[in-house]
């Protein structure tokens, strides 16, 4: 993967069957991607529906170094997955990713885009800096059953 420099060129483009790879590898490098105590963020089997409603990837020099994957319920598009590579953070990659995801959901008919956002990281910040309105906060739990 290159190194991320100021100003370097980023592409957003839609994610295909040959990114999935990537994605979870990349998915999988990031602690805060992984909600559960007890299981991986996503199981490899789970990878193919992530083509079904919205898959954005960021590429620079033909590298993934970034994803956004949004789920279309109704008039609600969630956020399910968003993540940078750390050579490329605060670069505007989640920004431009945002952003495109925005554009496209409104062309299906999508009037709003939010997710799940951790209070003392980043993410919250660049969200409310895009002008997303803060609700209420969860713990995530689960157990085998
Ligand atoms: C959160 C994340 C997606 C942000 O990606 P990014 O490409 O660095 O974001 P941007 O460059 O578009 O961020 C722009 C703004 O967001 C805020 N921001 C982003 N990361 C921040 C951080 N670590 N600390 C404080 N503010 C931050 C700042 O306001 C920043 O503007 P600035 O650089 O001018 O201060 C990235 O840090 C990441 O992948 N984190 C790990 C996974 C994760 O938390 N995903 C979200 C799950 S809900």
């Amino acid at each position: 993967m290159p190194a991320g420099e100021p100003g370097e060129e980023i592409q957003i483009r839609e994610g295909e069957a040959r990114d999935l790879e990537a994605v979870y590898r990349l998915g999988l490098a990031s602690p805060s991607l992984q909600p559960s105590a007890t299981a991986p963020y996503l199981e490899k089997d789970e990878l193919p529906g992530l083509l079904r409603d919205v898959l954005l990837v960021a590429e620079a020099e033909g590298s993934l170094v970034g994803f956004l994957l949004a789920e279309i319920y109704g008039p609600l598009g969630y956020i399910a997955l968003l993540s940078v590579a750390p050579a490329f953070h605060r670069q505007g990659v989640a920004s431009k990713l945002l952003e495109e995801c925005g554009k496209r959901l409104r062309k299906k008919g999508v009037e709003r885009l939010g997710g799940f956002a951790f209070q003392d990281k980043g993410v919250k910040r660049l969200l409310l800096r895009l002008g997303y309105t803060a609700g209420k906060s969860y713990i995530w739990m689960d157990r085998r059953i």
